[in-house]
């Protein structure tokens, strides 16, 4: 529990409680300070973004004391996957709300791409909202919850640049379909695919000219943004209570090319 919120159940409300992944920063911050902003209370997630994880959380809990915690764990690690579920677990006893955003995202090539990367890929989009789901479906029954798995709208495109990425995010997909059937009729499982929505920082940002070309071929002729994203995952848990086993792409268009 070092690097981590120790557990500390002191709210009296009967708020839904969220559990969104990879919510330090980018779409999985946005997701979470809307869904606060709806009185959900939120179970933050990090890895790596333990600085920006604990802002957050200091910020919610600002504006309502008790609504949030921070929650460590690399989910390529299965024994921390299984503790975070615990920890989720504990807190107020309670699960509305699983969001399986966190993912690993970068280009691999054929002939160099190795079992690490392979594995990586696969441990974040795919294993690890198996293995969350599979700890945490007791408590999202009892609640007659949702999963809203994020994946991507591009993910069925051949793209030679990204092929064990969109496998893993198609396995995602296999994953939405497959728990909407067994946790129906308690609980209901969606996806909500992105499109051009939040460019990636670091070695994998395109170049300002590649930016424009893509931006050019998207029928909305502009990039989506993280409300976009963060108002489908509220009407799919909110306002379709007969909406179960869909992905809704959120793409401007960007998937129908
Ligand atoms: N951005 C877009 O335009 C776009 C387009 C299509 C699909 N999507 C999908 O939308 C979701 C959010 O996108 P985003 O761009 O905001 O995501 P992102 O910034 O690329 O990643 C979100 C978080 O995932 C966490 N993460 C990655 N590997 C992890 C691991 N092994 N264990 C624990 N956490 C891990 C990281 O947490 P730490 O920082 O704490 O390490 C990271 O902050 C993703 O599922 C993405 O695939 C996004």
């Amino acid at each position: 529990m070092s690097c981590t919120d120790t557990i500390n159940n002191k709210s009296t409300t009967n708020n839904k409680v969220a559990l969104v992944t990879g919510s330090a920063r980018r779409i999985g911050a946005f997701v979470a300070e809307y869904l606060h902003q709806k009185d959900y209370d939120i179970i933050l997630h990090y890895r790596s973004s333990g600085d920006l994880a604990k802002a957050l959380r200091d910020k919610l809990n600002a504006r309502r004391a008790h609504s949030c915690i921070a929650l460590h764990a690399d989910l390529a690690d299965p024994d921390a996957l299984q503790q975070l579920a615990e920890q989720a677990k504990s807190w107020k006893h309670r699960l509305d709300l699983l969001i399986n955003n966190a993912s690993s995202y970068y280009p691999t090539e054929l002939g160099n791409t190795t079992a690490e990367q392979w594995n990586d890929l696969f441990y974040s989009n795919a294993r690890a909202p198996f293995f969350l789901t599979q700890a945490l479906h007791p408590l999202l029954q009892a609640s007659q919850g949702n999963i809203i798995n994020i994946i991507d709208a591009m993910a069925t495109h051949p793209n030679n640049d990204f092929i064990p990425y969109n496998m893993a995010k198609t396995t995602l997909h296999t994953l939405t379909r497959s728990m909407a059937k067994l946790m129906a009729p308690t609980v209901r499982v969606n996806a909500v695919s992105p499109g051009v929505m939040l460019w990636p920082v670091g070695d994998h940002d395109p170049s300002d000219e590649e930016k424009q070309e893509i931006v050019e071929k998207v029928p909305m002729q502009r990039m989506g943004t993280e409300l976009d994203i963060a108002r489908t995952i509220y009407f799919l848990a909110e306002e379709a209570p007969y909406i179960t086993g869909q992905n809704i792409a959120v793409d401007g268009g960007q998937s129908l090319l």
